[in-house]
């Protein structure tokens, strides 16, 4: 990082702080009255599902787009009062997604690194330690017309990093990634933390923010629901969480209702069927479960007791997930 931008930085608390952020495409509320507050310094994760208006979030952020209503500030400067000077303090993957099809990976970069001030031998350098950290060394004299989606995902976040600005937005940077690929991206994702950046990254992988960020925004419909550390918003659902296996589907129904009426909680069914999880606040409540499961002759194939995931956080408070379920919530709310 330049010391011109640490020195900006360095005044700054706050890397994000928006307020009341809004866009509304036609009658859509793509993003309906969005707060962010993110620590310069920490990887911030908005995590949401698909369409919840995470781009368009940080498409606004980064000034590519005009909010209707509400305001944001990068490191202290307004995003429409002084877009220019925001431009130069963040970083946006997907805006590299034109570079030249019939140069390699390597020209590309490099010329990336000349448009931003680098000495051609700088360059070069700069090139090769990129390329080499992405795995692309390989494929680095190819013309980028021949690179896989993987590929070029990987060739943008290294374009992105030439400068390496102080808040980075990542959209979605592991999506349809394989798991080895994925990893180097959380390894490359800590480093630029550690070395100063501010890194604010959507996902719909539970997994990643839990594995990565320091403090979680989970967004649905245009909202925020919940705002935390990831073990505030694990401690939200309870100190514990059920996981139930039964024999039989057909006692699916039952189950869940015999289970929602012992705990007084909202009980979760897995897709592939047969499982079910549920917020606990009692571990010792188990015991009444057992019972009355017993009681109505349901059997159990297997029962554990575990602390909360972050995917049954994003249940409970999205109702996202499991479909038969959302109109029975929705009536409810
Ligand atoms: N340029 C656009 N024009 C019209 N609708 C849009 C546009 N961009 C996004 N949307 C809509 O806004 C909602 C939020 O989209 P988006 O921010 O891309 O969600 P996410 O990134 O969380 O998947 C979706 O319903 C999407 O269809
Ligand atoms: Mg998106």
């Amino acid at each position: 990082m330049s010391n011109e931008y640490r020195k900006i930085v360095e005044k700054a608390d706050w890397a994000v702080e928006a307020s009341g952020l809004v866009k509304t495409f036609g009658d859509n509320h793509a993003v309906d009255g969005v707060d962010l507050q993110v620590p310069t310094g920490s990887i911030y994760g908005v995590l949401g599902p698909n369409g919840a208006g995470k781009t368009t979030t940080i498409r606004m952020l980064a000034t590519l787009l005009r909010p209707d209503a509400g305001s944001a500030k990068i490191f202290g400067y307004d995003v429409a009062k002084d877009p220019q000077i925001v431009r130069q303090l963040i970083g946006v993957t997907g805006q590299y997604a034109s570079v030249d099809e019939a140069l390699s990976a390597t020209e590309n970069l490099v010329i990336f690194s000349r448009l931003l001030g680098l000495s051609r031998q700088e360059s070069k350098r700069k090139a090769e330690e990129l390329l080499e950290e992405f795995g692309l060394t390989e494929a680095a004299k190819r013309p980028l017309k021949n690179f896989s989606g993987g590929m070029r995902r990987r060739l943008d976040l290294a374009a992105s990093l030439i400068a390496q600005p102080p808040l980075i937005f990542l959209d979605e940077p592991t999506t349809g990634l394989d798991p080895r690929t994925r990893n180097q991206m959380w390894d490359t994702i800590r480093r630029l933390v550690k070395s100063g950046s501010t890194v604010l990254l959507t996902t719909q992988y539970l997994q990643e923010a839990d594995e990565l960020a320091d403090r979680i925004a989970v967004i649905d419909h245009g909202r925020v629901v919940a705002e935390g550390t990831v073990d505030e918003l694990k401690g939200s659902i309870g100190t514990s969480s059920l996981h139930l296996s039964i024999q039989h589907t057909q006692d699916m129904q039952d189950a869940r209702r015999i289970v929602e009426q012992v705990l007084k909680v909202q009980s979760a069914a897995s897709p592939e069927g047969g499982k079910i999880t549920a917020p606990m606040a009692h571990a010792d409540r188990v015991t009444d479960l057992l019972i009355a499961l017993r009681e109505q002759g349901i059997q159990l194939a297997e029962l554990s007791v575990q602390k909360p995931t972050l995917d049954e956080v994003f249940l409970t408070i999205t109702g996202e997930g499991v479909k038969e379920d959302k109109q029975e919530k929705e009536g409810i709310a």
